[in-house]
């Protein structure tokens, strides 16, 4: 059995545990970083961000040719090879492997292949192809999530999935039934939706998409059944029954009960910690009632051993856990390293996209906070119509006494890469009018910003 010594040992090389790996090598430290899986990347480029965006943009992609007749685009029966979708989105991740591979070996991290598990706070040891010990003077558990199993759906990977089964079905369902309407259970309806797929989303909340503004949520709700999936909010889901060809699912919607069936049932309910085998007693890292590892700033229950990303409490958001890589390799480095959780966005990739960050109107009220908010439609915006993309709103909540933003929230196509500019004024403590007078290229959809900022002391230009 080999021994080496680091500086820093990295347990996971998902987007937190590589991320911090390069950054802290960038910092001249010796680095490992440990992966139990054959392949770099973690949930989110193996089975998570990155297969859901291919397979959403190639579904995207048809949904709008078979709707182009508008535009004039004849085509006759349209027609999806499953087979090459899923070899494209295959590539896709295949690509993106090799450029972190690329990356950590030109930083000169060891990459060190196995499953990870403390024999003290000062040694783990490595299973994989070779067995080997590591010692490091700081280590970090970036262990990541895994899909959360309700008692009763039990992941079979066919009639009962999870999304690391349904982003990589080999044929068209006829039917699915969607437990959840997160981010999870909206991307992937739509996905399978747009093949054909008759999709039923039950929600145990009022809302979909809970968390964004209750507008934007309602809107979403009103978009998306236009796109042909039916949703059953407030609905509990209370027994399945598995039979040969359906699974019928039992629920409970304001004391009525009710029953669906489908072909596949896709359970996206949340994520939960993964720390399996890593043996956090014998290193005295300590657990929360939640399975999370607990941190106060990113240090665990043991002085030398530092926790982020999925594994921890917060959004379980891959940006989120690269701001806590990079943080806790400037730590370990001498540097003040720090993420600001009150600025993380979060996105959606629907059609249209569903954008939030900071906190919603509701979020602020309950606060105590006295709001102004602007608006403004996509029905008003110039390339909106071009574009046929006028299902949509932004929203900007700012501080009504010092007209700092606080949050917004937009839903529109390209909402992804809109929010980006509003993070960056509420970065540096901008307020609506500094986005207001900011100038916007014409036509874009992000004009709707400037409107929303606009409307925020009510002078809009395009508003009616
Ligand atoms: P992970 O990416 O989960 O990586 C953890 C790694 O640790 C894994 O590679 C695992 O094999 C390894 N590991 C675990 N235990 C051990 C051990 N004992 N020894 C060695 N290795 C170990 N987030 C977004 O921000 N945008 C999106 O669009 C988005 N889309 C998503 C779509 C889907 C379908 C899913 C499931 C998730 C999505 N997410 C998205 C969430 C995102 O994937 C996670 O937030 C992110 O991957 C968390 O990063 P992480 O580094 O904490 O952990
Ligand atoms: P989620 O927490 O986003 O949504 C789960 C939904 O399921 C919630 O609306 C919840 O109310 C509902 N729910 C829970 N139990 C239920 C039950 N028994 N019956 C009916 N509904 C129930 O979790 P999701 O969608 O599984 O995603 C997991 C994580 O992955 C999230 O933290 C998310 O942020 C991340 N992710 C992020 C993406 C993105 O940024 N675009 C895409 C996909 C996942």
């Amino acid at each position: 059995m080999s021994e080496s010594t680091f500086d820093i040992a990295i347990i996971g090389s998902g987007p937190g545990g590589y991320v911090c790996a390069i950054r802290a090598a960038q910092l001249g430290l010796k680095v490992a970083l440990i992966e139990k899986d054959p392949y770099l990347g973690g949930t989110c480029l193996n089975v998570g961000c990155i297969p859901s965006k291919a397979l959403l943009h190639s579904t995207e992609l048809y949904h709008a040719i078979e709707h182009g007749e508008a535009h004039g685009i004849e085509t006759g029966q349209l027609k999806m090879d499953i087979e090459r979708l899923m070899k494209r989105k295959t590539q896709v991740v295949e690509q993106l492997r090799k450029g972190v591979e690329a990356l950590i070996s030109k930083r000169k991290v060891e990459h060190i292949q196995g499953w990870a598990s403390f024999k003290d706070a000062q040694t783990v040891s490595v299973k994989g192809d070779k067995n080997s010990e590591v010692k490091a003077k700081n280590y970090v558990i970036a262990t990541g999530s895994v899909p959360v199993e309700l008692p009763f759906l039990k992941f079979d990977g066919k009639q009962i999935v999870s999304s690391d089964h349904a982003i990589a079905f080999d044929s068209i369902p006829k039917s699915m039934l969607v437990v959840g309407a997160g981010a999870i259970g909206l991307e992937l309806s739509s996905v399978w939706a747009r093949l054909g797929t008759q999709v039923t989303v039950v929600e145990f909340l009022p809302n979909i998409a809970a968390g964004s503004d209750d507008d934007i949520s309602k809107l979403a709700e009103r978009i998306f059944k236009k796109q042909g999936i039916k949703f059953s909010t407030a609905t509990k889901v209370t027994s399945a029954e598995q039979k040969e060809d359906e699974v019928i699912l039992k629920a409970e919607r304001k004391g009525k009960e009710l029953s669906f069936s489908a072909e596949k049932v896709l359970v996206a309910v949340g994520r939960k910690p993964f720390t399996d085998k890593l043996a956090l007693d014998k290193a005295g890292v300590e657990t929360d009632d939640k399975g999370r590892i607990k941190v106060k700033k990113l240090k665990t229950s043991a002085d030398n051993i530092w926790a982020i990303g999925d594994v921890i409490e917060g959004p379980m958001l891959a940006h989120k856990a690269e701001e806590d890589g990079v943080a806790v390799a400037e730590m370990i480095a001498g540097k003040p390293g720090h993420v600001d959780y009150s600025k993380v966005p979060g996105v959606i990739y629907t059609h249209p996209e569903v954008a939030s960050v900071g906190l919603t109107e509701k979020a602020a009220k309950n606060q105590g906070i006295e709001v102004k908010v602007g608006q403004f439609n996509l029905r008003a915006n110039g390339r909106a119509i071009a574009q046929d993309a006028t299902d949509g709103v932004a929203k900007i909540i700012a501080d009504a006494k010092t007209d700092r933003i606080l949050g917004a929230a937009i839903i529109a196509a390209g909402a992804s890469e809109m929010i980006a500019s509003i993070v960056a004024h509420m970065e540096y403590g901008g307020s609506a009018e500094d986005i207001a007078r900011t100038i916007h290229a014409h036509p874009t959809i992000s004009e709707s910003i400037k409107e929303a900022a606009m409307d925020v002391s009510k002078s809009a230009i395009h508003a009616l």
